[in-house]
């Protein structure tokens, strides 16, 4: 073949900025350098010690099976009762789940995809609030649908708009509103008012709404996040609110089990059989061996919460390490505290371009032979624009290593403002 002919929706799945980072951080550390790697969310924290333990069963067996395509029924018995759990245990009103509500997916992301691929046709549209997870932006292009955005604002502490901003985005192809909460990247959780305003639209618009709940579990500060399925409306109402909606869960955060690629689907049974069709005809199931280990790793938490008690402390701790450390090494920054998920965005005032600095900082700049990978944040934005200088900083490090990172980036910065005047005189070569 002379040249290679690829399908068109290849053309819309861009390598994204975080993958590119991480791929000149490993050469940088192949290189002798030491590389903080804050721009991915992959925690370092060992995962739930009751994963392997499941996993190790199901191998002993010597039965290493094709699994439903809908998962595993132990496996989704067991999340419906954490999911339950988790509601009941907070004293808090909510939708009961049941294992037919339930699919397990190969993580959020395939999760994501499938929804998609089951109710948009190309062309659609789905609105999602700004700044956005960015690779939804790839999951959506596979089922040839666009995204569009409702911007929200770090200065109003990334709050929902009125409803009529948000109609004002609403076309004849939109087909679906996508949020999460806790936000990966803003940290925002949206309150009750918000996302029970949202369910409102949804209904009045026809639209699904789609709730990707992946960091429920990550809670910064006072408040708890907010599900879709604790929305309480008018009975008249309920019917068509539980047709509408679909939350999307995953275990790589909430067990530190990002590797294990599992995720799930929760919606009424007719769209979980829908999405599981998808499913069926493209990975046929999820790993039988993994799903055990996960159901073992949910199991465990149901009577021992201490794991996911104690990743909430981990990431204060590391969030506290971060504020503080900015405080003292980058005080000219805007950065406001998350309330959920763990990542910290940043906004440079006088950096023009982000993306020019977190290059800067990765490649040109050292301290004692050590640099920071960090995420320019212009890709979570649609809007032109927005985002330019602005980076985000994944607390997935510890306080110490956090703290040194930021120093880190308190000399980079200085050094990259006498770069950057540089680079504007003219040379006499
Ligand atoms: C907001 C959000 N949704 C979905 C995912 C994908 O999660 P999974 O690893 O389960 O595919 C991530 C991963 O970082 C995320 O941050």
């Amino acid at each position: 073949m002379d040249s290679h002919r690829f399908a068109a929706r290849v053309e819309h799945l861009e390598p994204s900025s975080i993958r590119k980072m991480m791929g000149i951080a490993h050469r940088l550390v192949q290189e002798g350098k030491t590389v903080y790697e804050m721009n991915i969310g992959q925690p370092d924290i060992h995962c739930h010690p009751s994963f392997a333990e499941g996993l190790a069963a199901k191998t002993a067996t010597g039965h290493i099976c094709y699994s439903p395509f809908v998962g595993e029924t132990g496996l989704r018995e067991t999340f419906a009762r954490y999911l339950n759990h988790h509601f009941d245990n907070r004293g808090v009103k909510h939708l009961v789940v049941e294992k037919d509500n339930v699919h397990v997916t190969v993580g959020a992301s395939l999760a994501l995809v499938n929804t998609f691929l089951a109710f948009i046709n190309p062309g659609d549209e789905v609105l999602c609030i700004e700044p956005y997870f960015q690779p939804y932006v790839g999951f959506l292009a596979v089922a040839g649908g666009v995204l569009k955005t409702i911007p929200t604002f770090a200065e109003q502490g990334f709050v929902l708009p009125p409803d009529q901003e948000i109609e004002s985005r609403i076309t004849p192809r939109t087909r679906a509103i996508l949020f999460n909460s806790p936000c990966n990247p803003s940290g925002r959780i949206f309150t009750e008012e918000e996302v029970t305003r949202l369910a409102r639209l949804a209904l009045r618009h026809n639209l699904y709404l789609i709730g990707d709940e992946v960091y429920r579990e990550m809670i910064l500060g006072d408040r708890e996040s907010f599900s879709l399925l604790q929305v309480q409306l008018e009975p008249e109402l309920m019917e068509r609110y539980k047709n509408s909606i679909i939350v999307i869960d995953s275990a790589s955060k909430t067990f530190s089990l990002c590797g294990a690629r599992v995720g799930f689907v929760v919606a009424r049974a007719p769209l979980v059989e829908a999405i599981a069709r998808v499913t069926a005809h493209t990975v046929a199931s999820v790993s039988d061996i993994l799903q055990f280990g996960v159901a073992r790793a949910y199991e465990q938490i149901l009577s021992d919460p201490t794991f996911v008690r104690d990743l909430r402390r981990t990431y204060r701790e590391r969030l506290d390490a971060a504020m503080d450390a900015l405080a003292e090494f980058l005080p000219g920054v805007v950065a406001p505290r998350p309330e959920g998920a763990f990542y910290l965005m940043i906004q440079f005032p006088d950096i023009p371009d982000a993306n020019e600095f977190a290059m800067f900082l990765l490649e040109r700049f050292n301290l004692g032979g050590e640099t920071v990978a960090v995420t320019p944040a212009e890709s979570f934005y649609q809007t032109p624009g927005r985002g330019r200088n602005e980076i985000r900083l994944a607390l997935v490090l510890s306080p110490e290593k956090i703290r040194r990172s930021i120093a880190i980036m308190g000399e980079a910065y200085k050094a990259y403002k006498v770069f950057q005047g540089l680079q504007g005189k003219a040379s006499l070569r």
